[in-house]
């Protein structure tokens, strides 16, 4: 039920303040994850899509806050890979919907070659979570929306959750802080509908991230291709000068994944490189630059929470795009919420 929304992708997404304070539940399972992962030898994670892209934020977050090795894999390339997890392994399986045939299978791989599986899952009553040893719960009830938007952020969550736990809380992620600031990212989004507005013939936009922000920039690449269709790529930036640049020019806009955190400056160096062949700059920051056309503005978070809130903004740029360009955000052409072919 969609209430006074026009759309559960709108919906779903304004939940988000909510729905972020509920990731992982109280039951102690982001506490077992966390025992499975300090006994195992080797920690894998995997996921499709948007999971995959919390699998990689995963790696950075647990290696960076709780010395934590996590090694991330594709679920869909996992039968064509040279795998074998090990006994004494784990492997971690993010799932919205606990349905993908891509991570059920990847699962079973792992399981067969050793491993305990430890699923991360939004429906608990999914074909994953019945095949898993640990199950830990998004909690952030059903998405509708075939794009994943408040699943995203609950998986982000659960992760910084397991990072505190085995990293004496050097994530440091305040909950109650990131709730307020994506309260306060939604109450007021004006200027992110006029610019969806000033978008609306844009038919190629890049998104560029460094360190952490570059998984970020991947989710949001396919937040605005699947929303909008336009072509959408996420580039790490430092990868600039090694190819994407020659597609820079005139009619382009480059998305800037750049919180003022260690990575702002070396983020800005790229933009503008893009802007000096022409090509427009969106900065998704807490710190304006000159090198930005548009600053979207990103309230102050600690510096290890960014990429809790860091989604939000582009998010919605990616729903009102998607209504300048008359396509229907909730049903995106050609893809099922829960992909469950093989
Ligand atoms: O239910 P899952 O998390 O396993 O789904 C994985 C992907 O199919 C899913 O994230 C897909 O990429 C989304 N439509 C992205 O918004």
């Amino acid at each position: 039920y969609k209430g006074d929304y026009a759309h559960f992708t709108l919906k779903e997404i304004s939940e988000q303040p909510d729905t972020i304070l509920r990731c992982g539940g109280d039951g102690g399972a982001v506490e077992q994850m966390a025992g499975e992962i300090r006994r195992a030898g080797t920690a894998y994670i995997t996921g499709s899509g948007t999971s995959y892209n919390a699998a990689l934020v995963a790696r950075h977050v647990m290696s960076k806050y709780a010395d934590t090795r996590l090694e991330p894999i594709i679920a869909s390339e996992l039968p064509h890979s040279p795998f074998s997890a090990g006994e004494g392994s784990v492997f971690i399986a993010v799932s919205q919907s606990g349905e993908s045939a891509d991570v059920i299978d990847a699962a079973a791989i792992a399981r067969d070659s050793g491993a305990r599986i430890v699923s991360i899952v939004n429906m608990r009553t999914s074909s994953l979570a019945r095949e898993s040893d640990v199950v830990v719960g998004m909690n952030c009830g059903p998405e509708i929306g075939v794009a994943a938007t408040k699943s995203f952020t609950s998986q982000l969550g659960i992760i910084y959750k397991m990072a505190d736990i085995i990293g004496g809380g050097r994530a440091g992620a305040d909950f109650a802080a990131v709730s307020k600031a994506i309260s306060g990212i939604l109450s007021d989004h004006a200027g992110i509908k006029k610019l969806a507005g000033e978008l609306r013939d844009v038919t190629d936009m890049y998104v560029l991230g460094r360190g952490v922000h570059y998984p970020m920039a991947a989710e949001a690449a396919l937040k605005l291709k699947e929303l909008t269709y336009v072509h959408a790529e996420g580039i790490p930036g430092g990868e600039l000068k090694h190819g994407p640049l020659a597609l820079m020019g005139p009619g382009v806009y480059a998305v800037i994944m750049n919180p003022a955190d260690s990575t702002y400056e070396d983020t800005l160096t790229g933009a503008r490189e893009i802007r000096a062949r022409g090509a427009k700059i969106i900065g998704i920051s807490d710190k304006n630059s000159d090198v930005y056309d548009h600053w979207v503005e990103l309230p102050r978070v600690g510096e290890s929470s960014y990429p809790l809130v860091e989604m939000v903004p582009v998010q919605l740029l990616a729903y009102y795009l998607a209504l300048e360009k008359d396509t229907d955000p909730d049903h995106p052409r050609n893809l099922a919420k829960s992909v469950t072919v093989r």
